[in-house]
C-alpha cells in the first residue's frame, strides 16, 4: 500500500493512477463497472513505484497548471500546484493590458510561460532557463502547445544571474513571473524531490536566495514603468524577498502573498 512508504496523498495518488490505467478521468473512476486482470496488474506495479517515492507526475508523465498541463519527467522541476497562485495574480494584473509583453524567468517544463499564452493568446511570451535538460522539456511542451493552437512562446536559452540576459527587452515588460531555485541549502527535502526534482532547480545557496537577489535586479531592469513582477520563495523568505524587492528605488507597492496553508509564499511589486 502507498502508507507504508510515507507518501502524503496515498488515496488521491491511487485514484490518479487507476484513472491512468483505465484511461478516464478521475472523477469517473466510480462509473467504470469492471476492472480486468491485466489492468489490476499495471496498477499494482505504478502502486509500487510510487510507494518508492518516484514522484505521481513522473509516472502519469504530465503535470498541470491553469487550464493546461504540460509534459514531465526526469530531468526537469514539477510544477507545483501553489505556482497556480502566482499564475493567477500575474494573469489578473494584466487583465487590462492589450497586447502585454510577459517574462517567464526560470521556466523549467516551461509551465509559467505556456500557461500565460494559453490564457492571453495576445501576450508576447519570453522564457528563459539555464539547464539544458529543462529547456528540452520546454521545447516539447512548447510544441506541443503550439499544436494544439496557442501563441508560440520565445524560449531563450540563458542564465538569468548574468550580465545582459534579455537586455533587448530592458524597460518594455509588462509582467515578470519567477519560480526560481529557492530552498536553503542543506535542507531536508521529501525523497520525490531529493531523488528527482534537479538539485538546482530547487536549492539556492546557504540562504536559498542566490537567485533571487540576480532575478530581483533583472525584473527592476526589464519592467517598464506601471509593469509588476511576482517571485515565489520559500516560507522562510517572508521578510527577506519583499525587503529585497522594497531595496531597489525603482519599484514600489511591495507586498507579500500568501499560500492556502498560510504560509508566506510569493512576494510583488511594481515599477514606479
Ligand atoms: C523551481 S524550478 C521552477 C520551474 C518552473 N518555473 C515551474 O514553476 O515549474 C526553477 C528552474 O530554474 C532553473 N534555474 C536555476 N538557476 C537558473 C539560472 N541561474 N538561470 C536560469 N534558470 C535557472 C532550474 O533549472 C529550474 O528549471
Amino acid at each position: 500500500m502507498l502508507t507504508a512508504a510515507g507518501v502524503d496523498s496515498p488515496r488521491v495518488d491511487a485514484e490518479y493512477l487507476a484513472a491512468h490505467v483505465l484511461g478516464v478521468e478521475r472523477s469517473r473512476l466510480p462509473l467504470v463497472p469492471m476492472v480486468d486482470q491485466q489492468a489490476l496488474e499495471t496498477l499494482h506495479k505504478l502502486v509500487r513505484k510510487r510507494a518508492e517515492r518516484v514522484p505521481l507526475q513522473h509516472i502519469l508523465g504530465w503535470s498541470p497548471m491553469g487550464a493546461i498541463t504540460v509534459d514531465v519527467g526526469p530531468g526537469v522541476f514539477i510544477p507545483r500546484p501553489e505556482t497556480e497562485f502566482v499564475l493567477e495574480w500575474g494573469l489578473q494584473q494584466v487583465k487590462g493590458v492589450e497586447r502585454p509583453v510577459v517574462v517567464d524567468l526560470c521556466t523549467g517544463s516551461g509551465v509559467l510561460a505556456l500557461a500565460v499564452a494559453n490564457a492571453r493568446p495576445d501576450a508576447t511570451v519570453h522564457a528563459v532557463e539555464k539547464d539544458v535538460d529543462a529547456l528540452a522539456w520546454a521545447r516539447h511542451n512548447s510544441d506541443a502547445r503550439v499544436q494544439a493552437g496557442d501563441t508560440p512562446i520565445r524560449l531563450h536559452s540563458g542564465d538569468v544571474t548574468a550580465p545582459g540576459v534579455l537586455a533587448d527587452l530592458e524597460g518594455s515588460v509588462d509582467l515578470v513571473l519567477c519560480n526560481p531555485p529557492y530552498v536553503p541549502e542543506g535542507t531536508p527535502v521529501q525523497p520525490e524531490v531529493a531523488d528527482h526534482d534537479p538539485h538546482a532547480a530547487v536549492f539556492s545557496g546557504a540562504d536559498g536566495l542566490d537567485v533571487i537577489r540576480s532575478v530581483v535586479a533583472l525584473a527592476a531592469r526589464l519592467l517598464k514603468s506601471g509593469g509588476v513582477v511576482a517571485i515565489e520563495h520559500d516560507d522562510s523568505h517572508g521578510e527577506s524577498v519583499p525587503a529585497l524587492l522594497s531595496a531597489r528605488r525603482v519599484l514600489t507597492e511591495v507586498a507579500d502573498h500568501q499560500d492556502l496553508a498560510g504560509r508566506p509564499r510569493f512576494a510583488t511589486a511594481r515599477k514606479v
